[in-house]
């Protein structure tokens, strides 16, 4: 029998839409839509484990070898800068990291700027290559409540629709990078598992390719 191939997919929306992508590449794993709390689910004929992981855990999981694989978003890759490959870009899940303030925010340069972000690696070095002094105030969600509470004065933090923003009267002050999911792998599993990686990976990109030309 083949080697089964352990695969984390970060739980929630993202995650089914990329389920979605593996099963069109022939990684299929039906019990995987069963509506339980089971977090494993595999398929031996098509040779993969899916298991659910919160999305911030999935790079964990991979670098350690607990899955050979994984998906990702990239601010997760950026914040925690994961010892693993980046094998693919996805193109889903597609967002951006930006500086986001009240309208009237003004910088005062010649006071250290208060940034509350979830990101706090992305927001250190992001200003640290402009110069700029930061005080930062680490949050864990509802990041937008910051500057309306006074804690801050802006926030690093993604915006995909624009929606959160505009409902908390931010406005964006800089998109600086753009983000979608990635297939990441562990290193020594790319190794091993280089031809079953390998299947896995052709197959996505393939499905990123018909997606991409429908567009
Ligand atoms: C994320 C992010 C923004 C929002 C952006 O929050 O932190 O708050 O989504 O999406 P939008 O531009 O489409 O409105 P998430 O839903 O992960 O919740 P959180 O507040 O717990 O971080």
């Amino acid at each position: 029998m083949k080697q089964m191939l352990n695969i984390a997919l970060p739980k929630g929306r993202l995650g089914e839409k990329v389920y979605a992508m593996f099963e069109q590449a022939g990684f299929e794993c039906p019990a995987i839509k069963e509506k339980n709390r089971k977090l494993v689910f595999e398929n031996p004929e098509a040779g993969v484990r899916y298991f659910w992981v919160k999305p911030v855990d999935v790079a964990i999981y991979v670098e350690r070898g607990a899955a050979d694989i994984g998906v990702v978003g990239k601010d997760i890759i950026m914040e925690t800068e994961p010892d693993v490959y980046e094998l693919l870009d996805l193109k889903t899940g597609k967002c951006n990291m930006a500086v986001a303030a009240p309208a009237d925010f003004r910088d005062n340069q010649s006071r250290t700027l208060r940034v509350a972000t979830k990101f706090s690696n992305i927001a250190r070095s992001y200003y640290a290559s402009m110069d700029r002094d930061i005080d930062i105030i680490h949050l864990n969600g509802s990041i937008e409540l910051a500057p309306i509470l006074g804690l801050s004065d802006v926030i690093v933090d993604i915006v995909e629709t624009g929606n959160t923003l505009r409902a908390n009267k931010l406005e964006v002050v800089e998109f600086f990078a753009p983000i979608s999911a990635r297939l990441i792998s562990n290193k020594a599993s790319f190794k091993f598992l280089h031809d079953e990686i390998e299947a896995v990976m052709d197959g996505l990109e393939k499905i990123v390719r018909e997606k991409e030309e429908k567009k």
